[in-house]
């Protein structure tokens, strides 16, 4: 892979549902970067999972991984709380992680020329994936309102779901994502903490345009 000199890039991690892959649209569309969701690529892999128990190997997600396009991550089937619990459970195997990292560091660093750069949002986008990104940022929410977004969220989608379900899933995959030995979630120093509860989603945005924006015209 030959990186990309000159490129704007923006690293976000955050728990699930406190806005981390919201405020990634928002920066994209703004400055005109490549947007990698990476979570879409952990259920993608967490669904074949469910889809293929037996045949579930690290060959077949390496087939996968290789024929990925952008387009498949955005199926809205990878959206349910049934596939998000199976990839956090895939997430934890190092060589899965691997396996995925290659293609997350190619979206990061050698995005199309079309754009300006990139921003990819995830667990471990600070911590290992772009530790040299431009702009940092921990994208965080207290867990009462991370749950009601998600719950609306599900609900949108036409899911089945109760409020005391969507809160038990949510501790769960923080737990599993915050205690686990490879790619754990983790607030660097260096990152900058941006607490979602009480804001709106263009109030976050403002925040963070400021901050990028003082950078880049200095
Ligand atoms: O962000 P999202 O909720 O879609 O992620 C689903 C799961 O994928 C997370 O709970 C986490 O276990 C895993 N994941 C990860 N590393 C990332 C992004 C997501 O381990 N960079």
């Amino acid at each position: 892979m030959k990186k990309r000199k000159d490129i704007i890039t923006v690293a976000i991690d955050s728990p699930a549902a406190a806005g981390g892959g919201t405020q990634a649209k928002l920066i994209a569309k703004h400055y005109n970067l490549q947007h990698l969701d990476t979570g879409r690529i952990y259920r993608l892999i967490g669904k074949l999972k469910l889809e293929n128990p037996k045949k579930f190997n690290y060959s077949l997600i390496r087939k996968k991984i290789k024929n990925l396009n952008m387009s498949s991550l955005q199926n809205k089937n990878l959206l349910s709380d049934k596939v998000a619990t199976s990839a956090s459970i895939i997430a934890k195997d190092k060589k899965i992680r691997d396996i995925v990292h290659q293609f997350q560091k190619k979206c990061a660093y050698a995005p199309p020329l079309k754009y300006a750069g990139s921003v990819l949002d995830g667990r471990d986008i600070i911590t290992v994936q772009v530790r040299d990104a431009m702009f940092k940022f921990f994208i965080t929410a207290s867990l009462k309102e991370r749950t009601k977004r998600r719950y609306k969220e599900l609900k949108n989608l036409n899911k089945k779901i109760n409020l005391n379900i969507v809160l038990k899933s949510l501790k769960n995959r923080d737990k599993s994502d915050r205690e686990r030995k490879h790619g754990p979630l983790k607030k660097t120093k260096d990152s900058i903490l941006i607490n979602t509860t009480k804001l709106s989603k263009k109030a976050c945005f403002m925040k963070i345009k400021d901050i990028m924006d003082r950078k880049l015209k200095a």
